[in-house]
């Protein structure tokens, strides 16, 4: 029988497709191999014959390629054979500071490290989930997983928000030099700090940032000359 009958035959043609749906099974199987905390931490990059593997958010990625960085003596080692989600934002790789726990985060936080997860999915290959914390035992995503996306998502709208917020009113230029100090200036206007209301909703904390008001709009309630600057000035040393 020629392969061309082979293939046109019902029979085997049946059989063609069945074989070709066990094999797309076994690769998406393949591809969505479960680990436990135990089997992760062997891929930490000390045996050479084994590939590195990191996990976020209960995500599995192989980093071999980036060995320079996650192999040992490498900036990002910690991260190597485990899930430290946390310290994708806070950058404590000291004891606690390795959990994959995000508790207390506020969304834009939490947001922060979803953006490393998806910067993983685009760079680097997914084999895998970690079971525990995001997935459970059949590789479902958890609740955990779930109220950790809604929670990145309120972060990500509020983040929008304030963009539109902020866009209303320019920023001032800045530039900073190891010999001058800071320096911020506006090229139409006056230099005035003001408070970024939406950030407490963000981080609890307030912080402000520089924008430029036009002579018209200097009494307005709110703005803050720089300290040490003048108040006609247009730029000021910070
Ligand atoms: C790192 O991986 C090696 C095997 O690849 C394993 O023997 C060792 O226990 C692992 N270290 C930790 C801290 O899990
Ligand atoms: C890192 O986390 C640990 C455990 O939560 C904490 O004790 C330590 O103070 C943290 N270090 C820094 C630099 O934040």
């Amino acid at each position: 029988m020629s392969l061309k009958t082979l293939v046109t035959s019902p029979i085997s043609g049946f059989a063609l497709f069945v074989l070709f749906l066990a094999l797309l099974l076994r690769f998406s199987i393949t591809s969505q191999r479960l680990f436990t905390t135990e089997e992760l931490a062997l891929f930490n990059g000390t045996d050479p014959g084994l590939p590195i593997l990191i996990g976020i958010l209960g995500s599995v990625f192989d980093v071999t390629k980036g060995k320079s960085h996650y192999g040992p003596g490498g900036g990002y080692h910690h991260f190597a054979g485990r899930d430290a989600s946390r310290a994708f934002f806070s950058g404590n790789f000291t004891g606690d500071g390795l959990t994959d726990s995000l508790r207390g985060l506020s969304s834009t936080e939490v947001k922060s490290v979803v953006d490393w997860r998806d910067f993983y999915l685009r760079s680097y290959k997914p084999v895998g989930k970690l079971v525990g914390r995001y997935y459970d035992s059949r590789g479902n995503p958890t609740k955990y997983l779930k109220g950790v996306e809604a929670k990145a998502a309120r972060g990500a709208q509020l983040l929008e928000k304030q963009k539109i917020e902020e866009a209303k009113q320019p920023q001032c230029s800045s530039k900073w030099s190891q010999d001058e100090g800071g320096e911020v200036w506006c090229d139409v206007g006056y230099p005035r700090l003001v408070k970024r209301p939406i950030e407490i909703a963000l981080t609890g904390k307030m912080s402000k940032r520089c924008a430029c008001f036009e002579e018209s709009q200097l009494g307005q309630p709110g703005l803050e000359v720089y300290e040490g600057c003048d108040y006609n000035a247009n730029r000021c040393k910070v």
